[in-house]
């Protein structure tokens, strides 16, 4: 898997400038003041840094932004690389200044003079996170990583609090790797080996088959495989830090490839349905992150894996099938699985676990593009408070998420003649008949948020923390919820 960059944080040094090679970061408060590192800087460096503090180029950068000034007179170091920034940033700031160094770095070794700023360790976080590649399948050799160095006034205090957002990073890349993937390489069976090896971090991890999947009855999750060469699976990873009550449940749409089915989609684009197991992805991001920081919280994430092909076995348009919680469906269109498949591993995650909490992830309508775009995923609850508190740690943690309205009138749209219900409701509201349709598989007593990220799981441009491609989005936002109300 592609990992973070390793950040090491240590005593101020300013001897060492001089000598160091690569690139040295100072930082400059929004006022031209230097500290103590950029004075050192700029002694060394013949004022170079001084002037360029006192020019209109530095009055013109916003605060998180980067200036490379280039092979400096008197230091050995390749650039001095300039960040505005205060001597207190706020956590976006701070991530943002290092999301711009990691864009600055391009393969060496960095010495960032640090001593004077607060939340090291969150300008850490954004260099880790930007410096993501998805290289796995590029022949050319490997860019060289070249290696980071913090120094700050309190080196075991910041190492300290940079732990939890290292598995932060694990997590977000783990999310972003299973997303970005090929889906002639993950494929279900792959998928589950994955999370199968994270048993090794001490998660419990539980494959369900289809032999076992028959069993529990949910058919309508294996209408949407059983097209597909790839066996169907459910995963069940329980990470148990928390003492004896109830989990929360995190549920995932697994779509590993996305044709449509016999409802086959249009060639065009089609390709980026291999990142249509995103919602499943953030699941096992978020697993990750808890089981590297230890979380003390009880949390079951479980995914549905499936593919969903065209073939002489796959389900017809008009087909209906018996969910496992007995309402039957008829299936007007293929290519509108997710619901399928999360319907019944839904129920089972509330038979099972009798869940204090559940959200659900899934890259489940193209209708949440049209209205929210790439900037914020659309959120569903039964619940205000769980809903308030989800939007509350994504606001924290710089990820959009925008609420939208559940209500029974929608659920007109979703009667179906022959069926308990139909799967698709029409042009209008798509979003919303899809998350209605969800909500048919949540029992009342069970605080409940659909989150749909058909929009945000992957971008073809980089945005603030990730390059193009998959975003992890989501992964903090839960990481922070969990901590924030369910850890004991
Ligand atoms: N996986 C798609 C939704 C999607 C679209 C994800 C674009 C990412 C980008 C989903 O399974 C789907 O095909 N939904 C249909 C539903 C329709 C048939 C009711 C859609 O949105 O067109
Ligand atoms: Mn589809
Ligand atoms: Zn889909």
């Amino acid at each position: 898997m592609t990992t973070p960059a390793e950040i090491q944080f240590k005593e101020v040094d300013l001897d060492a400038v001089a000598t160091a090679t690569g690139k040295i970061v100072v930082f400059v408060d929004v006022d031209g003041k230097m500290d103590a590192g950029a004075r050192k800087v700029n002694t060394l460096g013949r004022k170079a840094l001084g002037r360029f503090t006192q020019s209109d180029a530095f009055e013109k950068m916003a605060v998180g932004d980067l200036t490379n000034l280039a092979y400096p007179a008197g230091l050995e170091a390749d650039a001095v690389c300039v960040i505005k920034l205060g001597r207190r940033p706020s956590s976006q700031e701070a991530r943002k200044a290092g999301a711009q160094l990691a864009k600055a770095q391009s393969g060496k070794d960095v010495l960032v003079l640090a001593g004077s700023i607060a939340r090291a360790d969150e300008i850490a976080l954004g260099l880790a996170l930007r410096g993501y590649d998805f290289d796995a399948h590029k022949s050319a050799e490997k860019k060289l990583k070249g290696a980071v160095t913090f120094m700050v006034a309190k080196p075991e205090d910041v190492a300290k609090s940079a732990a939890p957002m290292a598995a932060i990073a694990e997590g977000v890349f783990f999310t972003r790797d299973l997303t970005n993937e090929p889906a002639n390489v993950l494929t279900t069976d792959d998928f589950a080996a994955r999370l199968a090896a994270m048993q090794e971090l001490g998660l419990d991890v539980e494959i369900l088959e289809e032999p076992d999947l028959h069993k529990l009855g949910m058919r309508t999750l294996l209408s949407v495989g059983q097209g597909s060469d790839s066996p169907s699976k459910v995963v069940v990873m329980s990470w148990n830090g928390g003492g004896k009550e109830a989990p929360f449940a995190l549920v995932g749409k697994g779509v590993v490839f996305d044709t449509g089915g016999i409802s086959l989609k249009p060639a065009g684009g089609m390709e980026d349905m291999t990142m249509d197991m995103g919602g499943a992805g953030v699941v096992a991001g978020v697993m990750r992150t808890l089981a590297l920081r230890k979380a003390k919280a009880n949390v079951v994430g479980i995914v549905g894996l499936v593919e969903n092909m065209p073939s002489g076995n796959a389900t017809r348009p008009g087909d209906v099938v018996k969910s496992m919680k007995g309402e039957t469906v008829e299936i007007i269109n293929t290519d509108a699985e997710g619901r399928l498949v999360l319907a019944d591993v839904l129920w089972y995650a509330q038979e099972r676990f009798k869940p204090v909490g559940m959200i659900n992830l899934a890259t489940l309508t193209g209708a949440i593009l049209v209205a929210l775009g790439h900037e914020n995923a659309g959120l569903f609850s039964n619940s205000d408070e769980l809903s308030d508190a989800f939007l509350k740690a994504a606001a924290a943690e710089g990820e959009g998420a925008w609420r939208m309205p559940l209500s029974p009138a929608y659920d007109e749209l979703i009667k179906s003649q022959i069926a308990d219900i139909k799967n698709v409701g029409g042009r209008f509201a798509g979003s919303i008949t899809a998350a209605q349709f969800l909500q048919r598989f949540v029992k009342d007593d069970v605080p409940w948020a659909h989150l749909d990220i058909a929009g945000t799981a992957s971008v073809k441009k980089e945005t603030a923390l990730a390059p193009a491609g998959a975003t992890g989005w989501g992964v903090m936002a839960l990481n922070r919820l969990i901590a924030d109300k369910y850890e004991t």
